[in-house]
Parts: C-alpha cells; sequence; structure tokens
C-alpha cells in the first residue's frame, strides 16, 4: 500500500518517549523531502501523562484517532511513580494493553538482527554471537495478560486463556516468515505443565502440514531462556504466548550490546503499531541521552510495511552509517558519547545528502 499521503498517529508517551519519537519524526520527514511523501502526522495522548493530563491513560480522542490512521508510532509508556504503588486504580501500562486489544494488534513482531561491529558490547562472548539473526512473533492480545483477574484480600489470580483461533492466526504469520528465511519456526511454551501450551502444541501440529517447507521444533520456556544465551543462533523465527514473549524478547534484546536498538511492529487487521522495544527509561528523561535508533529502525519496519522499499533502505542506511562512524549515544559509545538529538540528526541528513528544499515532509 504505497500511499501519497500517509496518516500517522503519533503516541509520545513517558520518560523518554517524546525526545526518541522526535527524532524519528525528524528522519521521517527526510524521507518526505526526499521521495515527495506527505507524511500526516497527529500526535495524541497515552501513558502516564495522559492520566496527569485527562486521568485516562488512553484518551478517546487517541483511540478514535489511532482506528482512523495508517499506522502508529509509538515511543514508550511507564512512569516509576505507578511502579511502586501495588494500589494504584489507574496505570500507564493499561493504556498500552487497551490500545493493543482494541486495534486488535495479535502479533507483536521482534526481529533481533545484531550489527557485527557493536557485538563486543555485548555481555556474551563475540564467538557465541555468530549468526544471530531471529524474530519473535510473540501473541500481544490474549494469554495471562488479558485473562480474567480477580484479588480478594491475600488470595489473587490471573486466568491464562488462548482460544484456538487465537493460537493459528499468528502462527499462521510466523509460518509464512520462516518460509522467507531459514524455514525453521520454534515453538516456546511450557507444555509439560500448562493446557495451554498443550493446545499451542496441537494446533502448531495441526498447521504444520500446511507449511512442509517448515521445520517445527518446541523448547520449554525455561529451556529456551538458557539455550537464548548458550546458542542463540540456533533460533530463526520463535513463535510464542504473550508473557513468554515478553520475557524471551527482553532477554533476546541484550544479545546485540543495547536494548536501545530494538524495533517491533504489531500486526492485526488493520493499521499497525510500531514501537522500540525498549522502556520509558525515566532516568534518562529530558537529558537528551536516550539512543533513538530503536524508534527509527521501528520507523524503518512502518515504511516497509507501507511498501516503500527505498525509503526503508535509506533509513537503514542511515542508522548503519552512524553505527559505521561511532555517532552513537551513550549506551554504545562510552568514549565520545553524542547527544539523541545529534545522532538522530547524523541519520536525517546521511538519508538527505542532497538537502532538497520542498514542502513535503511531516504535517504535524
Ligand atoms: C512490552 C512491555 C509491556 C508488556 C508493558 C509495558 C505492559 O514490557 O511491550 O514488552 O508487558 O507487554
Ligand atoms: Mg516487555
Amino acid at each position: 500500500m504505497k500511499h501519497a499521503l500517509s496518516n500517522i498517529a503519533v503516541l509520545e508517551g513517558d520518560g523518554i518517549g517524546p525526545e526518541v519519537v522526535k527524532q524519528a519524526l525528524i528522519v521521517l520527514d527526510r524521507i518526505g523531502q526526499k521521495y515527495h511523501h506527505k507524511f500526516n502526522v497527529k500526535k495524541l495522548m497515552i501513558g502516564a501523562s495522559a492520566i496527569d493530563a485527562t486521568g485516562n491513560p488512553l484518551p478517546d480522542e487517541t483511540l478514535k484517532h489511532c482506528k482512523e490512521v495508517d499506522a502508529v508510532l509509538l515511543g514508550a509508556i511507564g512512569d516509576p511513580k505507578y511502579d511502586n504503588d501495588p494500589n494504584a486504580k489507574v496505570r500507564p501500562e493499561q493504556g498500552l494493553l487497551k490500545i493493543r486489544k482494541e486495534l486488535g494488534l495479535f502479533a507483536n513482531v521482534r526481529p533481533v538482527k545484531l550489527f557485527k561491529s557493536l557485538n563486543y558490547l555485548s555481555v556474551l562472548k563475540e564467538e557465541v554471537l555468530q549468526g544471530v539473526d531471529m524474530v519473535i512473533f510473540r501473541e500481544l492480545t490474549g494469554g495471562i495478560y488479558f485473562g480474567e483477574k480477580n484479588r480478594e484480600g491475600d488470595v489473587a489470580s490471573d486466568l491464562c486463556k488462548y482460544e484456538a483461533y487465537e493460537i493459528d492466526r499468528i502462527a499462521r504469520l510466523a509460518f509464512v516468515e520462516a518460509g522467507k528465511r531459514q524455514g525453521k519456526l520454534c515453538l516456546i511454551d511450557k507444555a509439560n505443565v500448562l493446557d495451554t501450551s498443550r493446545l499451542w502444541r496441537d494446533r502448531i501440529n495441526k498447521l504444520k502440514v500446511e507449511y512442509p517447507d517448515v521445520e517445527v521444533d518446541y523448547l520449554f520456556i525455561d529451556n529456551a531462556a538458557m539455550q537464548m544465551i548458550l546458542n542463540p543462533a540456533q533460533f530463526d523465527v520463535i513463535l510464542t504466548s504473550n508473557m513468554f514473549g515478553d520475557i524471551i524478547s527482553d532477554e533476546a534484546s541484550v544479545l546485540g550490546g543495547s536494548l536501545g536498538m530494538l524495533p517491533s511492529s504489531s500486526a492485526g487487521a488493520g493499521a499497525r503499531l510500531y514501537e522500540p522495544v525498549h522502556g520509558s527509561y525515566p532516568q534518562a528523561a529530558g537529558q537528551d541521552i536516550a539512543n533513538p535508533i530503536a524508534t527509527i529502525l521501528s520507523l524503518e519496519m512502518m515504511l516497509r510495511d507501507f511498501d516503500m522499499i527505498e525509503e526503508a533502505d535509506d533509513v537503514l542506511a542511515g542508522v548503519t552509517y552512524c553505527i559505521d562512524h561511532e555517532l552513537l549515544t551513550a549506551d554504545i559509545n562510552k568514549k565520545e558519547p553524542l547527544k539523541c538529538s545529534e545522532v538522530g540528526g547524523h541519520i536525517a541528513n546521511a538519508i538527505l545528502e542532497d538537502k532538497v528544499a520542498s514542502d513535503f515532509g511531516v504535517i504535524i
């Protein structure tokens, strides 16, 4: 769907969200100028900042607009003042969970591709990282996150429930992706204990006959957590439920040395949502030191989904340019760290070498 005009809802959110999103919008503006696309951007509230302003982590206006656009770009959500208060009636994260549910974003896609020249930063030995290139498909609108919750004094429960159709729709996306890659799909579950996991296995076993080119493998989550450190290069496409995907993707995100590099997209029936994997990093908020690359690479995923392949390749080339020239923030470049805005500026300039002035670009 290559649009002359794309409508994008931008939800900056909390902490470093506004800073990293700002850099992504500068990059988007350069893409607009270079390729003569108009990106119609509207900023809306979500998370703790929305609670402060309206009492609601997902104001109706935000939700309504997000349902009408071609894509949503999100910064980050979360504020420590809620984390330390188990009795808070309303939480920033509720805004994120609600928008996922309301937009039907059932498949969260988290690619873990490492930039070789940064491998030395990883907590793992460089030889363990050789060949790491995986993508995690995390179910996003079901399971324990959304099951019935109960709290009666000292007794609490969260129901983990899955229906076959919820498994099948994300599994099909994962099978198709595996077919385009190395043809390996690994289902991560806890089928030795959980009935929901046994349902996942049943469904995958049924579906796999439709994808004869894809080899299916199964791992229990505890073993998978260990394998992710011992031999992460074994993974191609990982398919897993909401909670296991949350955990394993954070683990996978440290392989490359910085959580600040990993993008994600969430797909459903309609518009997709793009967001960095990292959180709101409140300690760094307002200091212009956060790494904008995860958000800029999320933008790259958005452009690819818009079928703007050259444009997406340009964004990736801009990021690669910064990595090659060590034009990077403090999480990666300890010696001579650049500011968040400087990194964004370098990426944007790398994209628009000829600096054509035009009235195209981002309209806010
Ligand atoms: C993520 C985050 C969210 C989740 C939180 C902020 C609710 O950790 O996107 O991985 O658990 O899904
Ligand atoms: Mg998480």
